[in-house]
């Protein structure tokens, strides 16, 4: 019998780009509003740890998610690191617009491969928020900028269920055809397991280019650096996480944080993965907003490190 080729470790990339996404997913759902100076000084300290792109904050509308509404001031007050790349969500022209004008580098659209959270998060069908991605599409083309596209429930649908791999992909294919330059495929309740990752991952390189293919986990059922380490070994090399594991969805009850970026970086540092994100930076990042919000550090990594970092601080003194 012939034994299932075993994953090496040598397909492994040797770079990953990992997108901070705490700033928009991670704080879109706290309930109090947090400062837009808390907002600002949080990506700006995401920036100089070396990330190269940040998810700023969302052009959506204010009654849907109250906390992204001071979006242009944010994007006012952070400071540019050259080199970073700026994402901001935008469902529709209007928040196209907004996000010309506070000079967002890449704009993402967002939709969903289950029709029930389509509805939910965006209050319409698959079909109809391709027809209304397609100007913000063209429009982001005409002007320059990144154009990324997300998935929503690409591993399960907390109104659904399960969802089909086909419709992931089709998805995939309508939003390659609006000429994104990268798409995500999103585990957005945290229910994947690293089997169904690579199935997904797998079928959607079939129908996109691999190297412009991201995972964008929640960590719900405590599966997600699995499932990293599984989208690893099917040749993906950009991913989504949230300092502090900050987060959830609004419109998906009972769903965590993303990812916490501490645990995805020990993670692919570990694998001798280079991201050019200083670790201990971000550690320091995740503590201070995890104190400006009174929310408790979800990043398990980012926990264990500071308690060394503050050991050494002590025994130094
Ligand atoms: P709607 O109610 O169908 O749209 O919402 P509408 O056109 O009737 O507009 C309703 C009101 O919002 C109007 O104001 C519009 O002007 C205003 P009113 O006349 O009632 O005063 N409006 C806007 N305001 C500011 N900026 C805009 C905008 N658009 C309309 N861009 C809509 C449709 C898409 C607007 C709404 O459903 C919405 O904003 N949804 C956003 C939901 C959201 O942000 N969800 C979280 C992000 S997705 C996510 O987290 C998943 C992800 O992380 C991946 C994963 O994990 O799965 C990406
Ligand atoms: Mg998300």
């Amino acid at each position: 019998m012939t034994q299932p080729q075993q994953p090496q470790a040598s397909q492994l990339p040797r770079r990953v780009k990992v997108v901070e996404v705490g700033p928009r997913d991670g704080l879109q759902n706290e309930k109090q509003l947090v400062p837009a100076d808390v907002k600002i000084a949080l990506v700006d300290q995401l920036s100089a740890a070396g990330f190269a792109n940040v998810e700023t904050t969302s052009f959506v509308s204010p009654k849907w998610v109250p906390q992204m509404a001071d979006g242009a001031e944010v994007m006012a007050g952070i400071q540019r690191r050259p080199g970073t790349i700026y994402s901001v969500l935008t469902p529709n022209m209007r928040g196209f617009e907004g996000a010309v004008a506070a000079k967002a580098d890449e704009v993402v659209i967002f939709g969903a491969a289950s029709e029930a959270f389509s509805q939910r998060n965006i209050n319409c069908s698959i079909e109809e928020s391709i027809e209304r991605f397609a100007p913000v599409a063209r429009a982001a083309k005409d002007a320059g900028l990144r154009l990324r596209g997300s998935i929503s429930c690409a591993l399960g649908c907390p109104y659904q269920g399960e969802v089909p791999i086909a419709s992931v992909v089709d998805v995939v294919k309508r939003m390659a055809a609006l000429g994104c330059d990268e798409i995500d495929i999103a585990d957005t309740i945290g229910v994947g397991t690293p089997t169904r990752t690579r199935e997904v991952m797998e079928a959607c390189a079939r129908a996109f280019a691999i190297e412009r293919l991201s995972g964008h986990f929640h960590d719900t059922y405590g599966q997600a650096t699995a499932n990293i380490y599984a989208a690893l070994l099917s040749g993906i090399s950009i991913f989504h996480s949230s300092v502090a594991g900050l987060g959830g969805c609004p419109y998906a009850k009972g769903a965590t944080g993303n990812v916490a970026t501490e645990d995805v970086l020990y993670l692919l540092h570990g694998l001798g993965i280079e991201t050019g994100i200083d670790l201990e930076a971000v550690v320091r990042t995740g503590d201070f907003i995890s104190k400006s919000i009174g929310r408790t550090n979800a990043s398990r990594v980012g926990r264990a490190m500071l308690a060394k970092m503050q050991d050494a601080a002590t025994a130094a003194a």
